[in-house]
């Protein structure tokens, strides 16, 4: 999904047109490129980011969208604006969060405000405010920490590796509960790992698979860590955004958790070689862990995506190495607002 590409989900149409919308962590990868395809679709759309620096948000994914949407700079910590911020909106994505598992270990507390507490008072002041509100949750694969069997559906227990995975749960946990006692209407997304156009690519403290665009396209060597044969699965961005469209507007959808997930299960290994060959050129070395990410690292993973498949008709359409092209195409003429 480069500029403004045909839209992800045309068929969605009626559901979006005219709605109104927030999404918290707007200005980030996911939440900008839902805002793309919201504005395509024709609903309404406001988008609440902090800016705060080491994170993924970036003015630059919304560039040329600036008159079609809303932009408020401000913290989901911050009950009282977003409590006008919820006020009158059909619709909440939730993605708002801090992301980096190495900075929930370096700085445990603030993970714990953004990704727990303040996913709390979200839910309260929906509940105080604006109770009919259709609330969607970006949740994450990490909240299942080491799988105990392969794929792994929703179904498999949760125990989560590091302080990010914890407060994700936590905040889930609060959406779901808030379903079940209050009758808000949510829906959980266990994401796993997501990539494409207008991810951070500064270092690899989110995803390392942003910051290898940005080595590749720089000439430097990929590196891979341990052995190079943990399996993962890729979401490319605009399947996830299909999956929070479809989430926010079918009723089958409405106290579900679905597991995103990709047809394909590669190695990292793998994954360097596809890098290197939609880039042309380039080259990877594999290299030992470093102590502090072996110690939250989960091995394979991969998701069963049966669910969301079923109940939404769900399933990926964009393999990865359509899906790193893409990305590679997208960051190649944009390094003064990504590098
Ligand atoms: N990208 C992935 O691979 C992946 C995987 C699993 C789950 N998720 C979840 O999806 C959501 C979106 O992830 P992303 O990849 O787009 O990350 P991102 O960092 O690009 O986007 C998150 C956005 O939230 C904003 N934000 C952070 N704290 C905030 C606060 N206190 N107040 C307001 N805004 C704040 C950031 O500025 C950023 O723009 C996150 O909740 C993340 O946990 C992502």
């Amino acid at each position: 999904m480069t500029g403004h590409a045909p839209l992800i989900a045309p068929e969605l149409r009626d559901a979006f047109q005219g709605k109104r919308v927030l999404i918290t962590g707007g200005l980030g990868f996911i939440g900008s490129c839902l805002a793309h395809e919201l504005l395509g679709l024709g609903a309404r759309v406001v988008l609440v980011d902090s800016l705060i620096p080491e994170y993924g948000g970036n003015r630059a994914n919304v560039a040329g969208l600036e008159g079609a949407l809303t932009v408020n700079i401000s913290d989901v910590r911050d009950e009282h604006s977003f409590r006008e911020l919820v006020r009158g909106q059909d619709i909440l994505f939730n993605l708002a969060g801090q992301t980096s598992h190495l900075d929930s270990m370096e700085n445990p507390f603030n993970d714990l405000e953004i990704n727990c507490r303040s996913q709390l008072s979200i839910l309260e002041t929906c509940r105080k405010i604006n109770p009919d509100v259709r609330i969607v949750f970006a949740s994450t694969r990490q909240i299942y920490g080491r799988p105990e069997y392969l794929p792994v559906d929703e179904r498999h227990p949760l125990a989560p590796v590091d302080v990010n995975g914890i407060n994700k749960t936590a905040g889930e946990w609060y959406h779901r509960l808030y379903g079940q006692v209050y009758g808000l209407g949510v829906t959980v997304l266990r994401l796993t790992n997501t990539y494409g156009p207008r991810m951070r690519v500064v270092d690899a403290r989110q995803t390392f698979l942003g910051y290898w665009f940005r080595q590749i396209l720089d000439g430097e060597t990929l590196r891979v860590f341990g052995d190079g044969e943990q399996l993962r699965d890729f979401t490319y961005a605009d399947d996830a955004v299909r999956a929070f469209l479809l989430a926010a507007s079918r009723p089958e959808a409405l106290g579900e958790v679905f597991n995103l997930g990709s047809k394909e299960v590669v190695s990292l290994l793998d994954l360097a070689r596809l890098v290197v060959a939609a880039n042309g050129s380039g080259t990877y070395e594999v290299v030992p862990f470093p102590p502090d990410r072996k110690a939250i690292d989960i091995g394979d993973y991969y998701a069963d995506f049966s669910h969301a498949r079923a109940a939404l008709g769900w399933e990926p359409r964009v393999g990865l190495t359509e899906g790193i092209a893409g990305s590679l195409a997208y960051y190649r003429d944009r390094r003064a607002s990504y590098w």
